[in-house]
């Protein structure tokens, strides 16, 4: 039977773990002192051997998007790291740079010590102040001990880091776009060719990875690959914190081995859904993942089989919603977000997605029209696949599999001008970035959510 874990959140119960003494106390830095006798492409190989795959929502892998950095440019490498967390539902990097921002800075410097780069930054979600206090202390600490900065820990090693408030914009967690607003420009995704690693920031070589990639090097390096890819799956391997929210009784981040069913994780560390309440729909990974419904409960949490199910692992923010509520309103909120951030870059999703949400707002308020249903499938596919990154598609997602697998509920509103009986307006339990209930409007809910770490429901 699979068990949670306890990798990435080992430390969420030390109360001073995100001071520099309580870090080194529960054994901090003792990877970035074994990377410091380690050549740079040892490093490199071991994180590549790992299988670690990129935690920000595509999944690619990490080793091999490093190897793809050229060492003879001349010109610095840069690692940036992507801490935007825009997308809906997600929550894990919050936490992971609340309680243990040591991990990551450790993290950032054994990969930094891989790519020879001499900087790094650390592009920070800009309502995120909470985090960014903890960082801005842990990297000052740092500093006065020898951890950052000049000659790291006595070795000829040079890395410094710099810490960045974004303005808050979802398409600047896109890393072609965040380049550009870490440059002072507006933030709009590039054309690519050429990639990140070839030229990006300033033109010059740079890799952007998740916080959550990241905080996964110190544990490879310090325990090694084999025992890295004892957790999860062949090609999904390592564990994985999994940000679960909506109509369950105790949202929250919650650390499990890849390929864990989803079922599991519901059950067993949010004690199910809400009293009364069965599964109706959910999103794997985030608003930008196809939707799947109750039938997909038991899908192993990893890349490859919720691909199979028909949809994507994303962020893991896994949003769960009960009979009670109504799927073509939590569909129209997710597209006014998507409406909300598109760039304006390109005419598909500046102008589809906006019609997108005129349509569904219709449909919702009682004036949809027949041929309704053919203008949205119409439009996303017009969408998909011609926007110019991956924030058109995703917008698609919830619509199109709402229209899969939902249809009738779609047409009930058409044909009767209201929700069919039982689903309640406003039931599916909204939460915030901290994972915690926050009642819908209409239906001020007693559900018993808890403030602060879930990890402690979790073992
Ligand atoms: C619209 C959009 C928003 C994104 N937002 C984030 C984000 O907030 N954080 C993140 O790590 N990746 C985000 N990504 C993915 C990044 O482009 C990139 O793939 C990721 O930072 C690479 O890191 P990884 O390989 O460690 O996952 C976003 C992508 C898109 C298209
Ligand atoms: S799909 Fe086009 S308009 Fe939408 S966010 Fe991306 S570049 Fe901007």
């Amino acid at each position: 039977m699979v068990e949670p874990v306890n990798v990435l959140t080992q430390r969420w119960d030390i109360p001073d773990a995100h001071t520099l003494e309580g870090y080194l106390d529960s054994g901090g830095y003792a990877a970035l002192r074994s990377a410091l006798d380690t050549a740079p492409a040892d490093l490199l190989q071991m994180v590549k051997d790992s299988g670690l795959r990129g935690r920000g929502g595509a999944g690619f892998p990490t080793g091999v998007k490093w190897g793809f950095v050229p060492q003879d440019t001349g010109k610095p490498v840069y690692l940036v790291i992507n801490a935007d967390e825009g997308e809906p539902g997600t929550f894990k990097d919050r936490e992971l740079m609340e309680r243990d921002p040591h991990q990551l800075l450790e993290g950032m410097a054994i990969s930094a010590r891989a790519l020879s780069s001499p900087r790094a930054f650390i592009f920070l979600r800009g309502e995120y102040l909470w985090p960014g206090i903890r960082l801005e202390e842990a990297i000052a600490e740092a500093y006065q001990q020898g951890y950052l900065g000049k000659g790291i820990l006595g070795a000829e090693f040079d890395f410094d880091v710099t810490l960045h408030y974004a303005a808050g914009a979802y398409i600047c967690g896109e890393e072609t776009a965040l380049l550009d607003a870490l440059e002072g420009r507006r933030g709009q995704p590039r054309l690519r060719p050429p990639f990140p690693a070839v030229a990006g920031l300033y033109a010059c070589p740079t890799v952007v990875n998740n916080v959550e990639t990241i905080a996964n090097v110190p544990h490879i390096v310090e325990r090694g690959v084999d025992w890295y890819r004892s957790m999860g799956t062949e090609k999904s391997p390592g564990p994985k914190l999994f940000c679960v929210s909506g109509e369950v009784v105790r949202p929250g981040n919650y650390e499990w081995p890849l390929g864990t069913p989803a079922r599991t994780i519901v059950d067993e560390s949010c004690g199910g859904m809400l009293p009364g309440r069965q599964l109706k729909f959910w999103a794997p990974g985030g608003s930008s993942t196809p939707l799947l419904t109750a039938e997909h409960i038991d899908v192993p949490m990893d890349y490859e089989a919720v691909a199979e199910a028909g949809s994507l692992l994303g962020t893991t923010a896994m949003m769960m919603y009960s009979h009670k509520t109504s799927v073509v309103e939590a569909v129209l909120n997710w597209t006014r977000f998507y409406e909300h951030e598109s760039c304006g870059k390109c005419t598909p999703c500046r102008e589809g997605v906006f019609w997108l949400a005129q349509v569904l707002q219709r449909i919702l308020d009682g004036g949809g029209r027949d041929e309704d249903l053919q203008t949205l499938d119409d439009v996303c596919d017009n969408i998909f696949g011609r926007a110019f990154c991956a924030l058109g598609d995703g917008a698609t997602s919830p619509i199109k599999s709402s229209l899969k697998y939902f249809r009738d509920e779609y047409t009930h509103l058409i044909e009767h001008g209201r929700q069919p009986d039982g689903i309640e307006a406003h039931a599916g339990v909204v939460t915030d970035n901290s994972g915690r209930h926050r009642p819908g409007p209409a239906d001020p809910t007693t559900a018993p959510g808890r403030p602060g770490s879930t990890k402690a429901a979790a073992t």
